[in-house]
């Protein structure tokens, strides 16, 4: 308050001294105006007379004098006219002028100087103009003529300016007033008490995040909200840790956490960095109407490792796949990220554009992709393809040695089927760098990995890395059985390791998580009821019942099954006709290999031919969402639903089932889970299910809907305890652990001759 006084009263004091300077030049310019005139008009009239009186002089009486002094003497403003002789006596005069006042005689020097002569006087109190003009008789000068005007009306229009002003002055001072006022409660005060009070609610809530004041990226507090929005989130952040870390010591249970992360990273790796290499970035840039805007591509990959960069501040190695990626990075391709709190480094690879075709589009996802999910899509092994692959795991393993040349023992994680040669490739350069690979799908049993030409150099280059790890133990059997049966190796059962060319590689199962606290940065709190209603008004469904799935649009999650499980149990429960909706979120992905495009439209096609069947003028059965949805446009679907349908019919892990536990903080919901996820295996109080078997996914959707309210809340109570003891962090803190502790054996390889 004492801000806006100082500030209205500067104003105050501004705006008066201005206002009165220019009053003040606006008087003297008025008075020297009104002078002149004045001065003008006396003149004139002076002359005018002179003209008349002077031939009256000689041979007229003082009467015809008096007579034409008489005659003027009415004019307005015109105090009096009088007619001197040369002594300075009055001869004629006006009567107005004889009533009131004395006519001052006329200055001795104006008459011998011959010279007309004015000035302002005071005459008995009256301020006045006195104009004398000389007279003549037969060239000499015989006496004198004055005029006399009131000029008191000069005086009365400058008051009236200064009055004018006064009440400028006060109008104005109202209005600054006012404006200062009502800009600083709505620019200034509002907000901040807003913020005030969002900042005492954080501080006070118990792991809820509440949503932040609206302010629009213009405002000037913008920034500043910004980075409390950040302070909060760090705050948020270590306020779960704490938490947890007290849960830990209290219940001596080893849950682990981002701290606890950070700490092993450090101890365990003694000053070593960490490195991470994927085809996927986990931010890119594109160019949008408003410039360029940041994009966080749908991949259970990316959710999984962020925690992990963030918690350790490695460097993440990826293929760049934005329009505006170049204009982000600096001169060495690097960019600090996440955009807000830049803690880690991520390192864009550009790949040729042919390379990138036959890598990704080609080996990786016609090939290895439907080669591992047992989805029933027909491998395609073009040699063109492998050529890219090869080049291109060439060009990230070229960035790797790059990125890692002034770390000493620096620790590589390479992620998934698109970099299978690289641990090969960078042991050869660098033996004594530790490598693992994560392959984040399915492992096939050798007979259907057979199939494959490259399959020797694939395992080739698998086995150049300290460690191989899978979601599940059964991949790992799948993996060691391959090998066994196709490449000239030793594989030690009992410690579960294969040696080949003096190499050791352990193969081992770490089942990927997600990050329970993400609860925290929900913006979408509150009854899921209300929720519901919420998102099906704005989707313009009336429903009383929400089923939610969440994917990318690929052949493997199983979504025409889902479709028809759906319609299925709507067939055999008519009273759900009308009151369950299903909303599948799906990204479109992978949209330039055909077999990508023919499904989104066969997924189309089968969500309008069900709808079709049942639905109403406000309600339909599936609501099928076909675009990228952010996290956070997400979490509501997953806090709302009355259950999450997962029906993947081949996945190495699936990550959304796990993200839907972590989200249902009110342990409600239900969730349907395919027996083909290696999620089920550990999240076992879901409903399991054989997606192929369309009367049972119906079956569980009833059961889910209908399921006693304590059971359901039991079920989620326990899947939480899963996930929440089997974080991320649990994920990436074993792994490392594991190939810190292992004894890296160097081979035949070369000495460690850093790139
Ligand atoms: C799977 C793979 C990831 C991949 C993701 C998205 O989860 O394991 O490596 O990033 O799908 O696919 P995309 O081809 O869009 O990266």
């Amino acid at each position: 308050m004492r801000l806006s006084l100082r500030l209205i009263l500067l104003l105050v004091v501004g705006v008066t001294a201005v206002t009165f300077l220019v009053a003040r030049t606006q008087v003297r310019a008025e008075k020297a105006g009104l002078r002149d005139d004045l001065q003008r008009r006396s003149e004139i009239l002076a002359e005018s007379l002179q003209e008349l009186v002077e031939p009256a002089l000689g041979e007229r009486s003082h009467y015809e004098l008096r007579r034409i002094v008489e005659r003027f003497g009415n004019r307005e403003r015109l105090a009096g006219v009088a007619i001197y002789d040369l002594d300075g006596k009055v001869i004629a005069e006006s009567p107005r002028l004889s009533e009131r006042l004395d006519p001052p005689a006329p200055p001795l020097d104006a008459i011998q100087s011959d010279q007309a002569t004015g000035k302002f006087v005071n005459l008995a109190g009256i301020p006045m103009h006195a104009y004398y003009v000389p007279l003549h008789n037969q060239g000499h000068v015989v006496g004198a003529l004055a005029v006399f005007h009131d000029a008191t009306y000069i005086y009365q229009q400058s008051d009236r300016i200064w009055r004018d002003t006064m009440w400028h002055v006060v109008a104005e001072v109202l209005l600054i007033v006012f404006v200062t006022m009502l800009i600083i409660r709505s620019a200034i005060v509002v907000p901040i008490s807003r913020t005030t009070q969002w900042i005492r609610q954080l501080r006070n809530g118990k792991g809820k995040f509440p949503p932040r004041p609206k302010m629009s990226d213009e405002h000037f507090l913008a920034p500043l909200s910004e980075e409390v929005m950040n302070l909060a989130r760090s705050l948020a952040e270590a306020r779960a840790s704490a938490e947890e870390e007290a849960r830990l010591r209290e219940s001596g249970d080893a849950i682990w956490t981002a701290e606890r992360l950070r700490l092993t990273i450090r101890s365990r790796t003694e000053q070593r960095s960490l490195f991470v290499v994927s085809n996927r970035e986990p931010y890119s840039h594109v160019h949008g109407p408003k410039g360029i805007e940041l994009q966080v591509p749908a991949s259970g990959l990316v959710t999984a490792l962020e925690p992990v960069l963030r918690a350790c501040d490695g460097t993440w190695i990826a293929a760049a796949s934005g329009s505006a990626d170049r204009e982000t990075v600096d001169a060495s391709d690097r960019i600090r990220v996440p955009p807000d709190t830049r803690e880690y480094t991520l390192r864009r690879v550009w790949l040729p554009k042919a390379i990138d075709d036959g890598y990704y589009y080609g080996f990786a996802n016609e090939g290895l992709w439907p080669l591992c999910h047992i989805a029933h899509a027909r491998p395609v092994f073009r040699s063109s393809d492998w050529e890219a692959y090869q080049a291109a795991n060439q060009t990230f393993a070229d960035a790797a040695l790059a990125e890692m040349a002034g770390s000493s023992q620096p620790l590589l994680l390479v992620q998934d089927y698109h970099f299978a040669l690289l641990p090969q490739m960078i042991k050869r350069k660098r033996p004594a760098v530790r490598v693992a690979i994560f392959w984040h799908i399915p492992w096939p049993n050798p007979e259907a990995f057979g199939i494959c030409p490259w399959r020797r150099e694939l395992l080739d280059g698998l086995l150049g890395a300290d460690m191989t790890g899978f979601h599940t133990q059964a991949h790992c059997n799948n993996f060691l059985e391959t090998t066994d049966q196709t490449v000239q190796s030793r594989i030690e059962w009992e410690r579960f390791a294969v040696r080949r060319n003096d190499h050791l590689t352990l193969v081992r199962p770490y089942p990927i998580s997600v990050d329970m606290r993400e609860r925290l940065f929900g913006n979408e709190a509150g009854s899921p009821y209300l929720l519901r209603a919420k998102l099906l008004k704005n989707l313009g469904i009336s429903a009383q019942f929400l089923g939610v799935g969440v994917d990318r649009i690929d052949y493997t999650k199983g979504l025409l099954e889902r479709f028809r499980g759906v319609e299925r149990f709507i067939e055999k429960n008519p009273p759900y006709r009308g009151k369950f909706t299903f909303v599948q979120i799906g990204a479109p992905s992978r949209t330039r290999i055909e077999r990508y495009q023919q499904f989104l439209t066969d997924v189309q096609a089968e969500a309008a031919r069900i709808n079709a069947r049942f639905q109403t003028p406000d309600w339909r059965p599936i609501i099928l969402l076909t675009r990228h949805h952010s996290h956070e446009e997400i979490l509501p679907y997953y806090r709302a639903a009355d259950l999450c349908l997962v029906t993947s019919l081949h996945d190495g892990m699936n990550l959304v089932a796990k993200e839907f536990v972590a989200a249902r903080d009110d342990e409600q919901g239900a969730l349907i889970l395919s027996q083909f996820t290696g999620a089920s295996r550990e999240l076992r109080d879901a409903l399991i299910v054989n997606p192929y078997d369309t009367e049972q996914v119906s079956d569980a959707i009833r059961l889910a809907l209908e399921m006693d309210s304590d059971e359901r809340h039991e079920r989620m109570h326990r899947l939480r305890r899963t996930v929440r003891e089997n974080n991320i962090y649990r994920w990436a803190g074993t792994l490392i652990t594991d190939l810190s502790e292992l004894r890296v054996e160097e081979p035949d390889f070369a000495a460690d001759r850093p790139n």
